[in-house]
């Protein structure tokens, strides 16, 4: 298991190249299994949960190519033969679960274990199922899998989901696009990954109205052909070192490849803490303020402020000057920061799903622990900022998430070094 040893205070100048959405590549490599021939995706990064999700696309029978140098994934669905994803690979990854809509709306039968992936909170796939038991899919549970039947065609109806789900609006659309008669996603996820797997699906011959909207509108089509597309940046990366830019008075970073149109009302959040934020077509400017201002913040589903960015927020505040606070409505649970930070010199606590945040504070380095993805970026965002030496421990969660992390900040000025923990 790696570990990072960082030697924090120095500041971060220079320009780090922003990578391809994890998150919404994952949605669109699903949906290359609805093809009836090869689908090419550009600008996939080089992350675990990837490499985990072509291993499960590979068990059902796809042909995956990851030509990794190019950051491009190719899918031959026409081999898929085994509609089964099984517990060892799925607990791995949440997202593995976007199996059962993708082989069922296919083939009319998934088999895919309950889901693992990040360790916060409950996140129940309720709404998954019930989405796809609303279409008229039969679903079964049997020792820790669940199994989705369909026939030919499904009559479809509608379903609202609430909480609004981007999980389970990926899985319903998969599910329907080549069964449904007419399926109505009400209370739909708006989020870009969504945005992006339906023009995908658009582009490979699918019929879905209100694209972008909460209500998404699908008829089916006989057939869905392989394209050639490109991932969108990964606005969380993008987000977290615009944080990163944010947390010491002398930095100045240039992120490029960024799509801003993604990141909602994150930049002018940003703006209230003091920090300079230049957007330029696809090229946006940090420069740190002398003082950063404590500014408080509450996650919603997009366009509001991301729960996946709630962690490094939260971390930033500590070097803020004044009291702040972060609430997390989309996710009750995702603290585990929290203690480690506080083992840094930081003065917060967390009461439900609010952190409180006394700042500013000198951080000194510790051995610190990740429990999980963001948890840990928010990890090495505090050592870089903190006195002395700082190991965070466990960063395989790192990994599932954030592509070349030590390689992108290295060059800018971290002092950031992996070791294998013995
Ligand atoms: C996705 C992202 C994750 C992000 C989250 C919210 C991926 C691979 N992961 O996760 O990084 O933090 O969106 O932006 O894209 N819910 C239910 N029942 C369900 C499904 C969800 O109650 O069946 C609830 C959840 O508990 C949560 C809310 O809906 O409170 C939103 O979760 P959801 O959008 O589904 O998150 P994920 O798709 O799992």
């Amino acid at each position: 298991m790696d570990k990072f040893i960082i030697e924090g205070g120095t500041p971060l100048k220079g320009t780090i190249a922003i990578s391809g959405s994890k998150n919404a590549a994952l949605p669109i490599i699903a949906a290359g299994l609805l093809g009836n021939s090869e689908t090419t995706i550009h600008n996939i990064p080089r992350l675990q949960d990837i490499y985990t999700f072509n291993n499960v696309l590979r068990v059902v029978g796809a042909k995956v190519d990851f030509i990794e140098n190019e950051n491009t994934v190719k899918i031959d669905p026409t081999g898929v033969s085994h509609l089964e994803a099984p517990y060892d690979l799925v607990r791995k990854m949440r997202a593995s679960f976007y199996m059962l809509g993708a082989l069922v709306g296919k083939h009319g039968y998934a088999k895919v274990s309950l889901p693992g992936g990040c360790a916060w909170g409950p996140r129940p796939v309720d709404l998954h199922l019930k989405g796809m038991e609303a279409m008229g899919i039969k679903i079964s549970l049997d020792k820790g899998y669940v199994i989705a039947e369909a026939g030919d065609t499904l009559k479809g109806g509608s379903f609202t989901l609430e909480p609004s789900s981007v999980g389970a609006t990926v899985n319903l659309l998969l599910a329907s696009v080549l069964k449904a008669e007419k399926f109505v996603i009400k209370n739909a996820a708006k989020e870009p990954d969504v945005v992006l797997l339906c023009n995908t699906l658009v582009k490979m011959g699918a019929n879905i109205e209100g694209i972008g909207t909460d209500k998404l509108t699908i008829r089916k089509v006989e057939e869905l052909n392989g394209v050639e597309i490109n991932n969108d940046p990964d606005r969380i990366e993008l987000g977290t070192y615009m944080i990163a830019g944010a947390m010491h008075p002398e930095n100045e970073l240039t992120l490029t490849g960024c799509n801003a149109d993604h990141l909602g009302g994150f930049p002018d959040l940003l703006r209230k803490t003091g920090t300079k934020v230049d957007i330029d077509g696809s090229v946006i400017k940090i420069k740190a303020p002398k003082v950063l201002k404590a500014v408080s913040a509450k996650t919603d589903i997009y366009p509001g402020f991301p729960t996946d960015l709630q962690a490094q927020w939260a971390t930033m505040l500590t070097q803020a000057e004044g009291k702040s606070k972060v609430t997390d409505t989309v996710y009750f649970d995702r603290f585990s920061y929290v203690p480690e930070l506080v083992r840094l010199g930081a003065e917060m606590h967390n009461e439900k799903n609010t952190v409180h945040i006394e700042g500013k504070t000198p951080l000194t380095g510790a051995s610190v622990m990740s429990t999980d993805l963001r948890a840990s970026v928010s990890l090495v965002l505090a050592a870089m900022v903190a006195e002395n030496t700082t190991e965070v421990l466990r960063i395989y969660h790192l990994d599932r998430g954030y592509e070349s992390l030590e390689n992108k900040l290295g060059p800018v000025g971290a002092k950031i070094t992996r070791v294998e923990d013995q």
